[in-house]
């Protein structure tokens, strides 16, 4: 017989040789001086493009900060990254969907996010764990329940969360037309989601509006509907006023 937490003796098992203990790495306490600002929306909403903007501004005002997102933020992220967004839209269900999330937000989290703020690096993350409330729960028309949802978040985040979220709102209709345009030019098409049409996507809007209204704190909803500039001015002025840069 084996044990993960003590030394081995087994039959199967080499005799006398010790399991190495895992050890896992915990959320940054306290806070450090990194801040954790989660960008969250629709397809085609502009969340990378005002990201890349955001990550510029901040380091002209001389802050550390890098970007990353979810799925695919890490390395071993990419790989389930490629097996969430691409091929066909029902190759598995919303449970395995949200294993698959959970897996990939883990890593990021243990691997990049949380090494980052100890060294006070704020981290600008293109999608969290709200994206995995607004699609695969309202998404999905609650078919994964809310409680295994929270169940997930409280075992693979604990009680760490975004400093900030803004939610990028914006009619779908124009959303997956910009995302299925940017798409044309990608070697690798990575529209799975997009493909689910969009009664989809109207519910995932309504889902971010109505968790964005249950933690006001947290969320700022800005109108997507502007244009690039107009709208980095905007996630600025949020940005400012909040973190007070
Ligand atoms: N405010 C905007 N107005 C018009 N087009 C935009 C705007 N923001 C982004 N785009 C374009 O729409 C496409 C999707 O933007 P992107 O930032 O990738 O969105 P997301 O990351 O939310 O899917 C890109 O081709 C981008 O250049
Ligand atoms: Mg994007």
């Amino acid at each position: 017989m084996s044990s993960l937490k003590g030394k081995v003796v087994t039959k199967d098992g080499i005799e006398g040789e010790e399991i190495p203990q895992l050890e896992f790495p915990f959320p940054p306490v306290p806070r450090p001086k990194g801040k954790f600002i989660t960008f969250e929306g629709g397809e085609g909403s502009g969340k990378s493009t005002q990201l890349k903007l955001l990550g510029d501004f901040l380091h002209q005002r001389k802050i550390n900060n890098i970007l990353t997102k979810e799925p695919g933020g890490t390395e071993i992220g990419q790989e389930l990254r490629r097996l969430l967004v691409t091929g066909d839209k029902d190759k598995f269900d919303a449970v395995a969907e949200c294993l698959l999330y959970y897996a990939d937000r883990r890593i990021h989290l243990t691997n990049k996010v949380w090494p980052a703020l100890n060294d006070g690096v704020w981290v600008l993350s293109d999608r969290f764990a709200d994206s995995t409330v607004a699609y695969q729960y309202y998404g999905y028309e609650k078919k994964v329940s809310l409680e295994s949802l929270n169940m997930l978040y409280d075992v693979t985040v604990g009680d760490f969360k975004p400093d900030l979220t803004i939610l990028f709102d914006l009619d779908p209709k124009v959303g997956l037309e910009r995302s299925y345009k940017k798409a044309l030019g990608m070697e690798v098409k990575e529209t799975r989601f997009e493909d689910r049409g969009l009664e989809f996507h109207n519910r995932l809007r309504e889902g971010y509006l109505e968790l964005a209204a249950q933690d006001e704190k947290r969320f700022v909803v800005l109108n997507a509907n502007k244009s690039i500039e107009d709208l980095h001015h905007e996630v600025i002025r949020v940005i400012a006023e909040r973190f007070k840069i």
